[in-house]
């Protein structure tokens, strides 16, 4: 075969590969359904910032627009106590703001196919449904950098 051939096949299969990732689930929702988000992510330091003595943690985070969403205001950030974490709930994050989110996530949430619904939650303004994210780097909270686990729409 010739090389072009195979190089025409890994590029097709690149792309196949990275639709999900990149093109279907972040670019046809964005701009109408997510525009507003709330992420559960998990954090840990980065490089050099002594990362055997820092722990790490979860939080969850409100973006007003999920696009533009790196640097969240601490407003906009809650850590979520340990008793919190998991699959049933519900369970719930007090932000600095006031704002109380309350979600929960089925028992399978944990195993769920990525971008499956998984749960709900509501901040007593707006009810979301939650899915399943693949663990995407997301956000930088401090000398923390955090990847997504759920999002909520
Ligand atoms: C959200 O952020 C993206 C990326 O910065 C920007 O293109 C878009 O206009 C923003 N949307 C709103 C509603 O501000
Ligand atoms: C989970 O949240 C959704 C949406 O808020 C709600 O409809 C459902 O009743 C909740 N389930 C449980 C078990 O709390």
């Amino acid at each position: 075969m010739h090389p072009l051939s195979l190089l025409s096949y890994v590029t097709i299969l690149g792309s196949v590969v990275a639709a999900p990732a990149g093109g279907i689930d972040i670019d046809t929702t964005s701009l109408v359904k997510r525009a507003e988000s709330i992420h559960i992510v998990w954090c840990t330091p980065l490089p050099g910032e002594g990362s055997n003595s820092i722990p790490p943690f979860s939080a969850a985070v409100y973006c007003p627009n999920d696009s533009a969403c790196q640097l969240p205001t601490s407003n906009n950030v809650c850590k979520i106590d340990p008793s919190q974490l998991g699959v049933g709930g519900p369970f719930s994050c007090k932000f600095p703001s006031g704002v109380t989110f309350t979600w929960n996530l089925s028992y399978e949430a944990g195993t769920a196919p990525k971008y499956s619904q998984v749960g709900g939650g509501t901040n007593g303004f707006k009810k979301f449904t939650g899915y399943k994210d693949d663990g995407h780097s997301f956000c930088s909270i401090g000398s923390y950098s955090c990847v997504t686990n759920y999002y909520f729409l």
